[in-house]
C-alpha cells in the first residue's frame, strides 16, 4: 500500500503544539481587541494579479514562490502568500473606510509560499497580522510595533531585537535606488539573482545572502530621506524611546515585498536558527490607491505563528500551557455501562450542578467510560493520560447509590452518594 505523507514543506500540528497554537491565538486576539482591532477573514485564494500588483513583480514571492492555478473557468488564481493584499482588496471592495472608520483590522490564517523548506520555513504556514489603515502619523507605526511586542512578551519572548529602517517615499526613494544601481554596477561577479535584480529591484541586493561579503560602504537610505520622511522616522524613534521600547536601526533592512514606504521593521529572535524573523511589517502609504482605492496611508505587521511558537517553546512557554483536570470514568462491572455513560454525559453538561456537588472544577475534561477493557487496563489508561481523578462504577457501591472517587496522585479514594 502507498504510504502517504504530508506534502513537502507542510506539517501537521498536534499535541502540545496544537495547544500552544490555541493559546497564541487567544493571546493575540485579546491584544488586538484591547486596541480595538477587528477581525477580518479573507479567502485563501485570490486573483493572481492582486498579489503581482501589490507585492511586486520582481520579488521572490511573485517570481518564484506563488502557488498559481487555473480554476475550471480558466480564472488565474493564487493561494495567498500573505494577508495584506487581501485585506486591502476587501477594504476597497466593501467600502470598509465607511463601515469601519477606525481602519483597524486583524486576521489569522494559512499562507502559502513555494520556498525551500527548512526549520521555521514552510510552504504552508500560519500568520496572525494586524493592519491599521488611514493613519499617517508615526504613532500608528509605533502602535503596530508595540502590538507585536506585547504579543511576544505575553508569550515570554523577550530575547528579541526589533530592527527598524525607513525606505522613504516616492520622492526620495528614486535617489536611493539610483545610488544603489551605481554602487552595485561597480561590483564584479555579482550572483545571478543580483545581476537580474540590479535594474528591476536593486533594494533586494541589500539582503542577498551570497554577495553580502562583497558589499562594503553601501549607500544607505538614511542619507537620501526627504525632510518629511526623515522627520517621520525620527518621530517613530522618539516615540519608541518614550515607551521604553529598544530597537536597532538597520540600514540593510529592505523587506521582501515592494509595497512598503517609510517605516519597515522586523523582530528577530536569536534562539530559533537562521529563519530568525518572527514577525515583520511596515508602512504602505500607497497600496490602497494602487489597488484602486483612495490615498489611505497604512501600516501593519504579521507574525509567523510557527516561528513565534519555536521562540515561545525556548522561553519555557509550553510548560505554562493551561492544563485542565481530566476525570476518567472507570467501570468495574460492564453491566453498569449505561449508568456510567449517562453519568459522564451529566458531568460534561454539569446537570444539577453535579461538578460542584462532587467538588470538581468547572473546566474539567471528562473521559470514558469504556466497554471491554479490564479494570487494570482502564487505570493504566487513566495514568497514561494523566487523569487527576478516576470515578469508579462498582456494582456493590452503585447498588447503595454510591460511586468511588479516586485521586490518582495520592491514591486516596472516597465513596460519594449520587
Ligand atoms: P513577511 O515578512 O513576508 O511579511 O511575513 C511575516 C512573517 O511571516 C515573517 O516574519 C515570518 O515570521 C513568517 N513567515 C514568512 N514566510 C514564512 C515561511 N515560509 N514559513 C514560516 N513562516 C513564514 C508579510 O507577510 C507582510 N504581509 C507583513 C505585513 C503586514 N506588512 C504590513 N502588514
Amino acid at each position: 500500500m502507498t504510504q502517504y505523507k504530508a506534502p513537502r514543506g507542510t506539517h501537521d500540528i498536534y499535541g502540545q503544539m496544537a495547544l500552544a497554537l490555541e493559546e497564541l491565538d487567544k493571546i493575540s486576539r485579546a491584544v488586538f481587541r484591547k486596541r480595538n482591532f477587528k477581525e477580518i477573514k479573507t479567502p485563501m485564494f485570490e486573483d493572481v494579479a492582486l498579489f503581482t500588483r501589490s507585492i511586486g513583480e520582481a520579488t521572490d514571492i511573485v517570481e518564484k514562490e506563488m502557488y498559481v492555478f487555473e480554476d475550471r473557468k480558466g480564472r488565474k488564481l493564487a493561494l495567498r502568500p500573505e494577508g495584506t493584499a487581501s485585506l486591502v482588496r476587501a477594504y476597497i471592495e466593501h467600502r470598509l473606510d465607511i463601515e469601519e472608520p477606525m481602519g483597524k483590522f486583524f486576521y489569522c490564517g494559512d499562507m502559502f509560499r513555494y520556498e525551500r523548506p527548512q526549520a521555521g520555513r514552510y510552504r504552508e504556514f500560519l500568520q496572525m497580522g494586524a493592519e491599521y489603515l488611514g493613519n499617517s502619523n508615526p504613532n500608528a507605526d509605533v502602535e503596530i510595533i508595540l502590538l507585536a511586542k506585547e504579543i511576544l512578551s505575553t508569550l515570554n519572548i523577550n530575547d528579541v531585537v526589533i530592527h527598524i529602517n525607513s525606505l522613504g517615499c516616492q520622492n526620495c526613494r528614486p535617489m536611493f535606488r539610483q545610488k544603489l544601481v551605481n554602487y552595485f554596477s561597480s561590483i564584479q561577479d555579482l550572483c545571478e539573482d543580483c545581476k537580474r535584480r540590479l535594474e528591476k529591484n536593486p533594494l533586494r541586493l541589500l539582503d542577498c545572502k551570497i554577495d553580502s561579503q562583497k558589499f562594503q560602504n553601501i549607500p544607505t537610505m538614511q542619507v537620501c530621506l526627504c525632510e518629511d520622511c526623515k522627520n517621520h522616522f525620527k518621530r517613530v524613534q522618539s516615540l519608541l524611546k518614550t515607551v521604553d521600547c529598544d530597537y536597532f536601526v538597520d540600514d540593510k533592512l529592505v523587506r521582501g515585498l515592494d509595497y512598503y514606504t517609510r517605516t519597515v521593521f522586523e523582530v528577530r529572535s536569536k534562539v530559533i536558527g537562521s529563519q530568525d524573523a518572527i514577525c515583520a511589517g511596515g508602512r504602505y502609504d500607497n497600496l490602497v490607491k494602487e489597488l484602486g482605492g483612495q490615498q489611505i496611508p497604512s501600516v501593519g505587521f504579521a507574525l509567523g505563528s510557527e516561528r513565534v511558537l519555536m521562540a515561545a517553546q525556548n522561553a519555557g512557554f509550553f510548560n505554562k500551557l493551561p492544563k485542565n483536570d481530566i476525570i476518567f470514568i472507570a467501570l468495574a462491572d460492564s453491566e453498569l455501562f449505561d449508568e456510567a455513560f449517562k453519568f459522564a454525559n451529566n458531568l460534561i453538561l454539569n446537570k444539577n450542578n453535579i461538578k460542584q456537588k462532587l467538588n470538581l472544577q468547572d473546566n474539567i475534561v471528562v473521559e470514558g467510560p469504556f466497554l471491554n477493557k479490564s479494570l487494570k487496563l482502564q487505570f493504566k489508561l487513566a495514568d497514561k493520560i494523566e487523569a487527576s481523578k478516576t470515578i469508579l462504577f462498582g456494582k456493590t457501591e452503585f447498588d447503595n447509590g454510591k460511586i468511588i472517587i479516586k485521586d490518582m496522585k495520592t491514591h486516596q479514594q472516597q465513596e460519594v452518594s449520587i
